[in-house]
């Protein structure tokens, strides 16, 4: 891939930087959750200081449907980024227009703002070309270093490069290199391990992999549902759809042909209600019965998976393989995994890629981020990257 970084920068003191980050965090009660893509956006943030730059930052947040929203401010992030910076980065009113034009004309070399979100405007999503125009107005670059949103063309990320010469940051650039490296020249044997509630979220990434990986396992509500459309169960569950089970053979008569051994789930944890309170049984799958509630995968199936991290040399991870968000009894699967990968990257046995929020999520509940050899930022456009598709944000960027 031949894009332009922000290594081909020089000489941009003093000059007008729209940049481009992914600051899509979760807030609860006006509290972020979790500042894992605030804290990577900070090496670009830093470097463009440095050189005397200034830099208005532009980023979308939630899905507040093309017009203002105070639920979806970026007010707490702008608090949360002048913290982590250790200066003050104010909050301006509107991405677009006066607003912008004003804090321009009082900004200094080295100055931060955060332009309001994006997505106050239709015209983001709808990849309007006069809203894009209007985004790049006054600016002399545009950066992007919004990895995690690069599967969208939206104006932020696609439009406004036709207006303004537009480089790749630091982070775009190395989740680009870091995962091309694992998806084009892995050390095998290769094993993804694939989760999720629902089946029809993950169905391009299952058969992307099965193409690609020596060993999958597929896991959470995903796995339950191969496992029924298997036909050698008598239960079945609110998140199986018959339809499902002509895309599952489909899934499975691929891994065949391509050498993949796929891993379905041996054991359960089940409760007797969707509640973090509700008492844990663990039951084979021919045990368990219709009444049952499924919330984690059991001993027997984290076993099979472990074992096998143990013969693989590289591993690929997206989605908690149970109620991680509901510890300690229903973490169970999903903390033992993300710590027995921990320990074998940490031991130097196995390269480590990790994508999506609850899984580096999980990855922080365990105190293990730090082990990982590589954490992506990305939820969807982590997938989209992996299956191999080409991601517009990207592209665009390209030379
Ligand atoms: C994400 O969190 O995956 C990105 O910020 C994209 O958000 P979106 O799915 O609302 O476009």
């Amino acid at each position: 891939m031949n894009i332009r970084t922000i290594n081909e920068l020089t000489d941009i003191a003093g000059k007008y930087i729209l940049l481009r980050d992914d600051f899509n965090v979760q807030i609860v009660d006006g509290k972020i959750m979790d500042t894992f893509r605030i804290e990577q956006s900070l090496p670009t943030i830093r470097r463009l200081q440095e050189m005397g730059a200034r830099i208005a930052i532009v980023s979308h947040l939630g899905r507040p449907d093309g017009a203002p929203d105070s639920k979806f401010s970026l007010a707490p992030v702008a608090f949360a980024l002048s913290e982590l910076l250790g200066e003050p980065v104010p909050l301006i009113s509107d991405c677009i227009g006066e607003s912008v034009a004003d804090a321009r004309r009082n900004m200094e070399n080295g100055d931060v703002v955060l332009l309001e979100n994006v997505r106050f405007h239709g015209g983001e999503e709808s990849n309007d070309s006069e809203f894009a125009a209007a985004l790049a107005h006054g600016f002399n670059i545009y950066i992007n270093d919004a990895f995690a949103v690069s599967h969208r063309a939206h104006a932020s990320t696609v439009g406004v490069t036709k207006f303004l010469p537009a480089y790749a940051g630091e982070l775009l650039a190395s989740e680009i290199a870091e995962l091309s490296h694992v998806m084009n020249n892995p050390t095998r044997p290769l094993m993804a391990i694939v989760s999720g509630a629902k089946l029809n979220t993950k169905i391009d990434v299952l058969e992307s992999m099965v193409t690609k990986c020596d060993t999958v396992a597929v896991c959470g509500g995903i796995g339950t549902t191969f496992a029924i459309a298997s036909g050698k169960y008598n239960f079945t569950d609110m998140l199986y759809k018959p339809e499902y089970k002509e895309i599952v053979l489909r899934i499975m008569a691929a891994a065949e042909k391509h050498g993949c051994k796929i891993l379905l789930p041996i054991d359960k944890g089940v409760g007797p209600e969707w509640a973090a309170s509700a008492p844990r049984t663990d039951k084979t799958l021919s045990n368990v019965l219709g009444s049952d509630v499924i919330m984690d995968e059991g001993p027997e199936s984290i076993a099979q998976i472990t074992n096998a991290i143990d013969e693989s040399k590289t591993i690929i991870w997206n989605g908690t393989v149970g109620m991680a968000e509901w510890p300690p009894v229903w973490s169970a699967g999903t903390f033992a995994i993300a710590k027995h990968i921990a320990s074998r990257t940490r031991a130097g046995k196995l390269e480590s890629i990790i994508g999506g929020g609850d899984t580096v999520a999980a990855l922080e509940a365990t105190d293990t981020m730090n082990d990982i050899t590589y954490v992506s930022t990305g939820g969807g456009a982590f997938l989209e990257f992996i299956e191999g598709r080409a991601l517009p944000g990207i592209v665009a960027l390209e030379n």
